[in-house]
């Protein structure tokens, strides 16, 4: 189906957006302290029942007020109603931190049209702070107007990146580009939830984040944040970066002819 866009219509899409992302925050909050019991659906990657019920209360939400759009979910996987619209949903980022007790998770729903990333939300947790953009109207936390930073020397600059499940041949390179960065900057930092790192560099808390085989729902709303609150996103190769990409670039502009010089000696 062919839907029309008004400005009206990404907000009430993005009010949605924050509604549901706000109901999963609840659940995963309210569930912190508890034991939680978990699956691994690989060697070291978890999914536990919040991350279902976390899902599932925002599909629902999302189902309420647009029943025909298309969802991409982490843990359901694709519901394809052929609508231009994709909501892209990773209901609980950061999901090894959450079991551990680690402060470093959030809800993360980005939101496509046509292709194209143009509604974001990450409720970063367990400090609350709510992210949101919509594209061409700037980036924000908890309302207030957010940008990346201005450091403009790599060795001035705090860096955060992520390793995947796969310890394959990407993992084995970021090793080496984690050791390189390392010692060129003034550190570089390794949360364990994609979503917030992105949502770092939006506000300048780091000044760039790089990683390899992220999925669609770990960068979809981050990438529409972070670019609306100034970031450069490439692929690590210099390349347009799209969310079915296994390799992604942000900086805060300034550092990124300079981070893929670095990158390119390992790639
Ligand atoms: C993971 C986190 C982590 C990143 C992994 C992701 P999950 O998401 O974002 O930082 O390194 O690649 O899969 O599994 O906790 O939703
Ligand atoms: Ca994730
Ligand atoms: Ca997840």
């Amino acid at each position: 189906m062919t839907d029309t866009f008004t400005s009206d219509a990404t907000d009430d899409i993005l009010c949605v957006a924050v509604d549901a992302a706000l109901l999963a925050v609840n659940v995963i909050m309210s569930a912190k302290d508890r034991q939680i019991s978990s699956e691994h659906k690989g060697k070291t990657d978890l999914v536990t029942e919040i991350d279902r019920a976390a899902e599932s209360i925002i599909i629902s939400s999302i189902k309420d007020h647009f029943p025909f759009h298309s969802i991409l979910a982490e843990e359901s996987g694709k519901q394809d109603e052929k609508s231009d619209i994709l909501w892209v949903i990773d209901p609980l980022d950061g999901t090894t931190n959450f079991v551990h007790g680690y402060p470093a998770f959030a809800v993360s729903i980005g939101v496509l049209i046509n292709g194209v990333p143009t509604i974001g939300v990450v409720v970063e947790m367990p400090n609350i702070n709510l992210y949101t953009a919509i594209k061409g109207k700037g980036a924000f936390v908890e309302g207030k107007p957010i940008s990346v930073s201005t450091t403009s020397d790599l060795i001035q600059s705090l860096l955060v990146t992520g390793f995947g499940y796969e310890h394959g041949d990407n993992w084995n390179t970021n090793m080496d580009l984690f050791k390189s960065f390392t010692h060129k900057t003034q550190g570089v930092r390794r949360l364990g939830a994609a979503a917030v790192d992105i949502c770092h560099v939006a506000c300048g808390k780091v000044d760039g984040y790089w990683e390899f085989d992220l999925s669609p729902w770990d960068s979809a709303a981050g990438i529409i944040i972070a670019a609306e609150a100034g970031a450069m996103i490439t692929r690590m190769d210099g390349g347009e970066y799209s969310i079915y990409d296994d390799q992604i670039l942000i900086s805060n502009g300034q550092l990124h002819d300079r981070m893929l010089q670095e990158i390119k000696v390992y790639l």
